[in-house]
């Protein structure tokens, strides 16, 4: 039994169709980030923000979990001891079975009251103007975490890359930070999964560079 600290990054949902954010044709490449992910943005123009997320969250619906993900699912019922985080805002590590998921950078699926911190089921389409269902205030957001607010969970995500004897970032930039500085809380190996070498790939022992459907199918039966 290893004790184990995954973080995911959107090179992981690409093959399921889940465009990512900073590669040719990424979403970053189609939107300005400072209007549709920033509390800035949100004040400025709301409907665009619920839009951008209400097309995030159609493709989630129509995408399934791949080969990438139905590997990490079965290192995660194994014997060993997996920490999932991912900076992955859809659920198809969820839907390929994985029971506990960190997400740091929240969740497509869930809403959150910006005025009473209330957190719920979204529905598939959001609008500016729906009533909070706890306080009745028209102050309803994606539970996503934008730039400039502080991840999720991040007592625990630091507590588990530490405790760790293998920690593996798997399909993600490393341009985001805290995400791209976990490498440096590790004590124990560090791997790197990528289609190609991220910003901080320096900082990580070993690298695997390729798509995620076959890499990280390789790596967990090479585990197992
Ligand atoms: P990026 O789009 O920045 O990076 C995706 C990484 O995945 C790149 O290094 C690609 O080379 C790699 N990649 C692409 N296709 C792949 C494949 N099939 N197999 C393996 N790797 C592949 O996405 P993230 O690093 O996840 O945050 O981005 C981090 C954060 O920036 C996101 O959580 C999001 C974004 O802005 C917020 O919106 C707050």
């Amino acid at each position: 039994m290893m004790k184990i600290a995954i973080l995911t990054g959107a090179g992981v949902s690409a093959e399921s169709g889940l465009g990512t954010f900073r590669d040719k044709d990424g979403l970053w490449t189609k939107y300005d980030l400072n209007d549709v992910a920033t509390p800035e943005g949100f004040a400025r123009n709301p409907a665009l923000v619920h839009d951008f997320y209400n097309a995030r969250r159609a493709n989630c619906v129509d995408a399934t979990p791949n080969a990438a993900h139905d590997a990490l699912a079965q290192l995660a019922e194994s014997a060993h001891e997996v920490a999932l985080i991912t900076q992955n805002v859809d659920d198809l590590h969820s839907r390929a079975g994985c029971l506990d998921v960190i997400h740091m950078h929240g969740q497509l699926r869930r809403a959150l009251c910006a005025q009473c911190d209330a957190r719920w089921d979204a529905p598939l389409v959001m609008h500016p103007d729906d009533p909070c269902p706890f306080c009745a205030q028209a102050t309803i957001r994606p539970d996503i975490v934008w730039f400039g607010e502080v991840p999720y969970h991040m007592d625990k995500i630091a507590q588990a890359v530490e405790d760790a004897a293998l920690f593996v970032a798997i399909g993600t930039s490393a341009e985001v930070y805290p995400a791209a500085g976990l490498v440096e809380l590790a004590r124990g190996k560090t791997l790197e999964i990528n289609l190609e070498p991220s910003a901080r790939a320096n900082a990580f022992d070993e690298h695997r560079f390729g798509p995620a459907t076959e890499v990280v199918p390789a790596w967990v039966a090479a585990l197992l």
